[in-house]
């Protein structure tokens, strides 16, 4: 028997969130953002998840040929482009559009040879201070790019550091608009907090948005809105089962470290799943957990392998602890009930990115469709 813990990945909540997304901004084409292997959830299950999109942005060459070898023939984007020289034969092999950040791309852009030239999205740094041309050399950087004859489109695109907060995307906007406004070609600027919270401001939408998280059913801007808020649906639920019980007597203690001390008799469970299977350490004593879709709390350390579950709430709700009960670290168990990411996130001190992408290789990937909820997994892929 294999270890109990699997990553179910729900492909109908990808679709219904791709569509969210569409109904939010329904003039702009829709990047799939499937980078960090679709945020964790597996490439060709977001490629089935996604394909309704109208291209799929990601960072490698191994992702785009993956998605290649899927068989998506539109538009795949490389959201930092080039890494080096070499990278553009496969470019114009596949077909990618590729992201120009500094010079040294346009370099070796000037210098690669080709009979297909390349549809380029050219970055603006507009305040993210991460990748991008420095605003006052955007234009130069663009007539560089016009004039070789490798290049036949230009996309302008720029990404925002505060769509998902108080800060907001005003001062980007106006420095984007500002050093771009008489230039040529399509504009994509939008990341998922961009669409969900700013949609309604003019252009900003633009040609092409550029979500991920959201499309994954996190909200960006958790706590301020949770998923429900956006009409999201979680993409990705951890479940597993408890494999061992434990009765404590008051004044013991739970894992390495003793950092839980029983405050009377109580059962604990103890859950297969860990730090190597992507837990957050920073979850102990902390992150909440449904077993049998009550909500307990981990107690102790979380460890390699397994974490210990306060099951006072599960004795509460009249169910007798033992060993074989469903766990749901997030998303959604047998039972219907949802933990959703964003809560287990915040209460770990991270964001539900790190938590998808941190689902190890250990960890079996089910494709879920709604089909199969009432039944067993498809096997895994
Ligand atoms: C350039 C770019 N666009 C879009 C995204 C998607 O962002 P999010 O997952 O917040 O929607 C990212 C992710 O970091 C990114 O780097």
């Amino acid at each position: 028997m294999p270890r109990p813990i699997q990553a179910r990945i729900h492909t109908d909540a990808m679709r219904h969130n791709l569509q969210c997304i569409k109904t939010r901004a329904p003039d702009s084409r829709v990047w799939a953002v499937v980078k960090a292997n679709a945020y964790g959830h597996g490439l060709d299950a977001a490629f089935e998840g996604f394909r309704a999109a109208d291209g799929f942005a990601c960072l490698n060459l191994e992702e785009a040929q993956t998605l290649r070898g899927l068989g998506w023939r539109g538009p795949v984007l490389l959201l930092e482009g080039s890494f080096d020289p070499r990278d553009l034969e496969v470019c114009s092999r596949l077909g990618l559009w590729h992201v120009v950040h500094h010079d040294a791309q346009i370099d070796a852009l000037s210098a690669h040879k080709t009979q297909v030239p390349h549809h380029v999205f050219l970055k603006m740094n507009s305040g993210m201070n991460r990748l991008g041309f420095a605003p006052e050399r955007f234009r130069a950087a663009w007539s560089r790019l016009n004039a070789l004859p490798q290049v036949d489109e230009i996309t302008l695109m720029s990404h925002f550091s505060d769509a998902d907060g108080p800060r907001g995307i005003v001062h980007q906007v106006e420095t984007f608009a500002r050093h771009s406004a008489d230039l040529p070609g399509e504009r994509s600027l939008c990341n998922s907090a961009g669409v969900l919270r700013h949609a309604s401001a003019a252009g900003v939408c633009a040609d092409w948005v550029r979500p991920g998280i959201a499309l994954y059913g996190s909200s960006p801007d958790h706590p301020e809105h949770g998923s429900k808020d956006w009409d999201l649906q979680a993409t990705m639920s951890l479940v597993s089962e408890l494999i061992a019980v434990q009765q404590l007597q008051a004044g013991d203690t739970v894992g390495y470290g003793s950092s839980f001390t029983a405050s009377e008799n109580l059962w604990i469970g103890i859950a297969a799943g860990g730090y190597a299977d992507g837990l957050m350490r920073s979850g102990s004593n902390q992150a909440p957990v449904l077993v049998c879709g009550v909500r307990c709390q981990l107690v102790g350390r979380v460890s390699m392998d397994m974490c210990a579950v306060d099951l006072r709430p599960l004795i509460h709700a009249s169910i007798t602890p033992r060993a074989g009960l469903p766990v749901t670290f997030w998303g959604q168990g047998d039972d219907g009930v949802m933990l959703p990411i964003d809560e287990v996130a915040q209460a770990c001190g991270t964001i539900a990115y790190e938590l998808m992408c941190g689902v190890t290789a250990r960890v079996p990937k089910i494709i879920f469709s709604c089909a199969d909820q009432s039944t067993s997994p498809t096997p895994p892929r």
